[in-house]
């Protein structure tokens, strides 16, 4: 498939679109932007039918009104898990979510995650201590799944022993759920029965770990009933794991093929909370779905009652009505009100500890590996669904390299 900027031909690719697609999340970005200029408000026939959202402000509009674009449906087509599960507080509309998210705010404000960044700086030495001397390493699966993974075990209150097991429900769930749905509920039906009796466990005695956290969590006189914690920490690890992998391994991608940007980041880390945002703006990962609650009239067409929409956040994040030169990663970009992290009451609410993440796991490599580039560039592809990242990213480093094991 071309991407072409005929009406017409866009026409079809809007009627077309599949976020699901390989071919299609190969090319996202050129698809966005013919739609965006063309079809803003574009509805694809797939799935049973959806709508998708890729300019800036109509973006802006409907993550900010809740009242007639629920989030109880997030997933196109609907519920990976059954529609029975309500994952809280992302699938849950006001007043309920608020109730619910402030419930689980403490562990996630930007003073309270700095406590893991001597864990996840060990985390990330000891990863890359495994390849080190190997003089290539495939990026996704063998250095930036393992720093979310292994810091979520560690919140989780996940004992060495069980690692292996977590690993593995992850594995199922997140990297061959898509092809093997059967193997993935099974996967997370596990996960469920462990987390209750951890629950259990904690409510027996408390631990210095989230679960106990989240279970003395108090707020006006509410509190978290088991079910609803099951609930949330599903939803931590789900949201939590696959978003900062992908962020990590997208920017390692990125700078394999710019060394100029490569050299001056690792020549100076204190550049890398403003290109970590400007990586998330730019490769924004999530796409999400909302439905209507009513039919009505958006920017000259007629949603009705039901209708799902798809948010591309990614798209909004490239408009150039909103950002200058908005197709260029520009790493010390000055100007970036982004929504790779969301906005509106949904805002991500791991921000905080996946800025932490994605900026420890660069510096750590970029100390050990300064130099890299992209091995295999014809391998490289994108993960499909709502969740957009690179995968199979093999890259090259010099074996003299050193500080992997320090
Ligand atoms: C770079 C990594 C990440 C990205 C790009 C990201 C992105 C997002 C986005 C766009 C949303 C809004 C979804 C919506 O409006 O429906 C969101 C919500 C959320 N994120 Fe993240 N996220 C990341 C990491 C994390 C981490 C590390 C955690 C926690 C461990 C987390 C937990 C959540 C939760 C709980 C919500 C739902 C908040 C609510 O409904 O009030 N995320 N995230």
């Amino acid at each position: 498939m071309s991407i072409v900027n005929d009406s017409s031909a866009v026409a079809e690719l809007a009627a077309n679109f599949d976020h699901w697609e390989p071919e299609q999340a190969a090319q996202l970005h050129e698809t966005f932007r013919a739609l965006r200029d063309k079809c803003p408000v574009a509805y694809s026939h797939k799935h049973g039918g959806f709508w998708v959202l890729t300019r800036y402000d109509h973006v802006e509009e409907v993550l900010k009104n809740p009242a007639d674009f629920s989030s109880r449906y997030t997933s196109i087509p609907r519920g990976m898990f059954g529609d029975f599960t309500i994952l809280p507080p992302i699938q849950l509309d006001p007043p309920a979510h608020a109730m619910f998210r402030k419930l689980l705010v403490k562990p996630f404000t930007a003073q309270n995650v700095q406590r893991w960044e001597d864990r996840v700086r060990r985390d990330c030495r000891k990863v890359i201590s495994r390849f080190i001397n190997e003089g290539r390493v495939e990026v996704s699966s063998e250095y930036a799944k393992f720093i979310p993974l292994r810091l979520m075990a560690t919140m989780l209150g996940i004992s060495a022993d069980d690692e292996g097991r977590f690993a593995s429900w992850i594995h199922r769930i997140l990297e061959v759920g898509a092809t093997d749905p059967d193997g993935a509920s099974a996967a997370a039906g596990e996960m469920q029965v462990y987390l209750a009796a951890s629950i259990a466990d904690h409510r027996a005695s408390s631990r210095d770990d989230i679960i106990s956290l989240l279970l003395e969590s108090e707020v006006d006189g509410d509190r978290l009933t088991d079910e609803d914690l099951l609930g949330a920490l599903f939803l931590l690890i789900l949201a939590g794991m696959d978003t900062t992998w992908g962020m990590i391994t997208a920017a390692i991608l990125y700078m394999s093929e710019h060394p100029e940007d490569r050299d001056r980041l690792a020549a100076d880390p204190s550049l890398l909370p403003v290109a970590v945002e400007e990586f998330v703006r730019y490769y924004a990962p999530v796409h999400e779905g909302r439905a209507a609650t009513r039919t009505l009239q958006f920017n000259g067409v007629t949603i009705k009652e039901g209708d799902p929409l798809l948010v591309c956040f990614g798209a909004a994040n490239r408009d150039p009505a909103a950002f200058d030169d908005p197709e260029t990663l520009i790493i010390d970009r000055k100007k970036n009100r982004h929504f790779g992290f969301g906005v509106g009451i949904h805002r991500c609410l791991g921000a905080h500890l996946a800025r932490l993440e994605v900026r420890l796991a660069l510096e750590e490599w970029l100390r050990a590996i300064p130099e890299f580039w992209l091995a295999e560039p014809e391998k490289v592809r994108w993960a499909t669904g709502q969740l957009w990242s690179p995968k199979d990213v093999v890259v090259g480093f010099p074996v003299s390299a050193t500080g992997g094991s320090k």
